[in-house]
């Protein structure tokens, strides 16, 4: 959610510290902050401000602190408005300790209460300053840091991930994590800590991923790696294969827009690497042949489009491989009964892997001993690791805050992996798995061509004229219904307008009553001639009430292509495969009205890409 970033070394942090805060604003941004020290008289320094990181840029310009060790913040607001006051770091009451902090510490209310009653002076409204009066607690009496900061972790509670810098310890940065994600980079004489890799990729030329509830002293030279009991631990480093230059919006106005279109090559990449898997898919999946030939059911869970994404999966497993498919939301998750099954696998769709609600749903589901599957994007996220098994999609990281790319590259792995199933239980030939691997492509084609096709008019004429409302409601049936929730979610977190999605069929029992002028009905179309028929009468439901029809129909589709006032027509692919068909097209739609409305479009306001909080 929110990112933090440190850097210790012979260079100086600053800029390193803002750069890697730069490439990770997509977590938060609604205030900053950075620390270092004074190479001078190795006193603490700081400045932070609210909003955007340029706008702590421009302070640092004025007051232009600097270290040989700092770090920094970007937030995400959860306790506290979005303030200087409630911006990172926080401080202990004298101002030698300074904490970044991603995550929640559940508990802070009643440690508050008590560092108060203890004399502890807090300024701002976030569980985060907590961290900094307790370690100063710690601290006194402790006889090493790792004492100090072994008897902090006990008494936090809630899943998190900070970074101190204290001025009795101008050569060391401490990184702890429990359950949020936090990673080190390692380099030659520096070292670098954040919430996500890309922060350093370039820079160092090692990673260790610190494991779950471990801290660590980082030093320019070394780093000593704790359990949360204090016990030394020992790791291993991974190799950083990857640079910052892919990440660039390459000519782009925006990385949504990039992202929108990559999705054909994104789409080509996942089944290329799912095809050269094939053969060891159920290894990766940490199951056995036997195990997937004996299902007789699959669980899928995600949030947000990910969820989506396993909506529309849902035909997938239930029609190609007809395995009956529970969809589950993860921030409901664990309110809800849950009945374990050792004859069903549960999927976590997730693009980040990191997602709190999807990964604590993975840990219960885990300890269930029922076999659970990560779908993710980042082969080292905490979903990875912790899942019995994972399948990648090869989407290339996503940068812009709505998912694009991400969604088109799951709805691809779990249209393969139903087909894959459906092999392994002889349901389906290898001509015929094959083969859905071309209908993928054929659908990648489609979805780039539809954006080609009705791009000029999109831009000159659609955008200016539906960025006027401040309300739609979409339609869809059968697979086509989750996905015209997907199309609601991109238009109402990019552009801010209003936007709710109904199965078609629904209407009549109540939305009908919204429909005047004033509300633009979008229609999502279906291949399945029955499903198509009713879909038809719904439209002429909407119109019979002087209802405004955008209808995403497909080739031959006369009667809805008549009926609307605007239409996309789209070539025919396999019918489950619709939804990933249109999807380049309603992206760009949404694209293009939000820009018509001057949207901060890869960083809508109070969202942020990965969601490392419950
Ligand atoms: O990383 P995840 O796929 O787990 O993220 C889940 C949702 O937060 C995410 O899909 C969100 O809804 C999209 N960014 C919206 O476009």
């Amino acid at each position: 959610m929110c990112s933090v970033v440190g850097y210790i070394g012979m260079k100086e942090s600053r800029a390193i510290v803002l750069e890697g805060l730069s490439r990770l604003e997509y977590r938060g941004y609604d205030s900053a902050g950075f620390a270092c020290i004074d190479p001078d008289d190795n006193r603490l320094m700081y400045a932070k401000s609210e909003g955007k990181l340029s706008q702590l840029v421009s302070r640092l310009q004025d007051d232009p602190i600097d270290g040989f060790a700092g770090i920094g913040h970007t937030r995400w607001s959860t306790h506290g408005a979005s303030s200087e006051q409630n911006a990172h770091p926080h401080f202990d009451c004298h101002k030698q300790i300074s904490v970044v902090h991603n995550g929640i510490i559940e508990n802070h209310h009643e440690l508050k209460r008590q560092l108060e009653a203890a004399g502890h002076s807090f300024h701002s409204q976030t569980d985060s300053e907590t961290i900094a009066h307790l370690f100063e607690a710690a601290l006194t009496g402790a006889r090493a840091l790792p004492d100090a900061l072994k008897q902090l972790v006990g008494r936090l509670q809630g899943a998190y991930a900070f970074v101190s810098l204290l001025q009795d310890y101008p050569d060391t940065i401490i990184a702890v994590r429990k359950r949020s994600p936090l990673c080190i980079g390692i380099g030659e004489g520096q070292m670098f800590v954040a919430s996500d890799m890309l922060a350093f990729a370039g820079k160092a030329q090692n990673v260790l991923f610190m494991p779950d509830e471990s801290f660590a002293l980082v030093k320019k030279d070394g780093v000593e790696l704790y359990s949360f009991d204090g016990t030394s631990l020992p790791f291993t480093v991974q190799e950083i294969d990857v640079t910052w230059d892919l990440y660039e919006k390459q000519g782009h106005e925006h990385y949504m827009l990039k992202e929108i279109y990559e999705q054909k090559t994104a789409i080509h990449d996942t089944v290329d690497f799912l095809h050269s898997v094939k053969d060891r898919v159920w290894d990766d999946l940490g199951m056995t042949a036997q195990q997937i030939r004996d299902l007789d059911s699959i669980n899928l869970i995600g949030c947000g489009t990910s969820w989506h994404a396993g909506y529309i999966a849902k035909f997938f497993f239930e029609t190609i491989c007809m395995l009956p498919t529970q969809l589950h939301l993860g921030s409901e998750f664990r309110y809800l009964p849950f009945f374990p099954s050792q004859k069903s696998m549960f999927v976590a769709i997730s693009q980040s892997g990191e997602t709190a609600d999807t990964l604590e749903a993975v840990r219960m589901v885990h300890d269930c001993k029922m076999p659970t599957v990560a779908l993710t994007n980042i082969s080292s996220s905490t979903m990875v690791r912790e899942a019995d098994g994972f399948l990648l999609t090869q989407a290339g990281r996503e940068i812009a805050v709505a998912s694009t790319k991400a969604f088109s590259t799951q709805l691809t792995a779990l249209y393969w992996l139903a087909h894959r199933i459906a092999h392994e239980k002889k349901m389906i030939s290898l001509e015929q798995l094959e083969r859905s691997q071309e209908d993928l492509l054929v659908a990648a084609e489609v979805l780039e061509n539809a954006i080609e096709n009705y791009k000029l008019l999109i831009i000159k004429e659609l955008a200016p004229r539906y960025a006027r409302y401040r309300k739609m409601l979409f339609l869809g049936r059968h697979s086509s219904y989750p996905f015209a929730m997907e199309a609601a979610l991109k238009l109402k977190e990019i552009a801010y307008i209003f936007a709710t999605a109904y199965p078609a069929g629904e209407l009549k029992h109540g939305p009908l009553a919204l429909i005047d002028t004033d509300i633009p009905v979008i229609i999502f179309s279906h291949q399945d001639s029955l499903i198509y028929q009713k879909l038809l009468v719904n439209a002429q439901e909407v119109k019979a009430r002087g209802g405004h029809i955008i209808a995403f129909a497909f080739d031959g589709q006369s009667e809805l292509i008549e009926l609307a006032d605007v239409v996309f027509e789209i070539p025919r692919v396999k019918p489950l495969l619709g939804p990933l068909a249109m999807t380049g097209l309603m992206q760009f739609f949404f694209y293009a009205i939000a820009k018509e409305l001057g949207r901060a479009i890869d960083k809508p306001r109070n969202l942020a890409k990965s969601v490392t909080v419950e």
